[in-house]
């Protein structure tokens, strides 16, 4: 990868931007609309938002406005966990493309798992149900790819077994101090491209001394060696920022190279700077 507008070939041959830009908890309206339009200027060709962030209205009117053609720019978008199963899932689908005003998603993640938790025995049943109507809007062209987000193994074994079409993403936390390799040998092993979300950790990682050494010897920044090594290990990094600043920042690493060993070092971090939501135990 040499530049933003670089791509992963998904499994049924999409192009998806090597690094997205994530949207979460930038507020609806002129924030998200002027945080996208400076990531666009920088180069950024893909962004990451979700029912849940509240700011779809806004993306999409960024996309819209933003300068470039709607098929130069890839938008993922993500069902909320209380519009799961067959028909609460269309809706929400038709509700996400009011609020975006877009002809079209490239991308549309089940944000969280069901689980056993919360629905008992359920659990993948309701999972399939809502796969359902992926496929369905898939085949429609609604949208161009379809997948996950917060899925383990065993989420993701029993919804293989029965799915038409497989799952093409699955969007986990991921970062220095929580690589989740299981899961993303899993993807891996499957052709299910694994994106990053909080790459930074959400800010938490930066003062790690071991990155910050790493940092240093390349005259980079933390965030700019956590955004380096999601690439490097073949994954999508999400890195969200409101601060023009730091959207540049984020976007400047394509100039270095981390080391097999710093690569290595870095996979190795003790547990660090996880959000502590584990897809069996959340119950919202
Ligand atoms: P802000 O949006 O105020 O710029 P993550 O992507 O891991 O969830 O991390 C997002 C958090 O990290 C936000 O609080 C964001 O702050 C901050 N952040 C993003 N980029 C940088 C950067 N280059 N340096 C320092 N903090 C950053």
């Amino acid at each position: 990868m040499k530049k933003l507008s670089d791509c992963f070939i998904l499994s049924n041959n999409i192009s998806i931007p090597c690094i997205g830009f994530g949207t979460w908890q930038i507020s609806d309206g002129d924030a998200v609309i002027q945080s996208i339009h400076t990531a666009i200027e920088t180069g950024y060709r893909h962004i990451d938002t979700a029912a849940a962030y509240n700011n779809e209205k806004g993306v999409g009117q960024a996309v819209r406005s933003c300068g470039l053609k709607r098929e130069e720019v890839f938008v993922t978008s993500k069902l909320w966990n209380s519009q799961r199963g067959y028909e609460k899932t269309l809706a929400a689908f038709d509700q996400t493309m009011a609020n975006l005003q877009l002809d079209y998603l490239d991308l549309y993640l089940i944000h969280w798992t069901a689980n056993a938790k919360q629905f008992g025995d359920d659990w993948q049943k309701i999972n399939l149900e809502t796969w359902r109507a992926f496929e369905k809007l898939y085949k429609e062209k609604r949208i161009r790819a379809i997948g996950l987000s917060n899925f383990l193994p065993h989420h993701l074994e029993p919804l293989l077994k029965q799915a038409e079409i497989a799952p093409l993403v699955n969007q986990i936390e991921f970062h220095p101090g929580y690589t989740q390799r299981e899961t993303v040998d899993f993807c891996n092993s499957h052709q299910i491209l694994v994106e990053a979300w909080s790459p930074l950790g959400r800010g938490k990682l930066l003062s790690e001394p071991e990155l910050i050494r790493i940092a240093d010897k390349h005259k980079k920044s933390v965030a700019q060696i956590c955004i380096k090594w999601c690439l490097q290990n073949g994954i999508i990094p999400l890195p969200k920022s409101a601060t023009a600043s730091r959207i540049k920042e984020n976007a400047l690493i394509f100039d270095f190279e981390l080391s097999d060993q710093e690569i290595q070092t870095i996979d190795q971090l003790p547990l660090c700077g996880d959000s502590g939501l584990h897809p069996d135990k959340i119950d919202f």
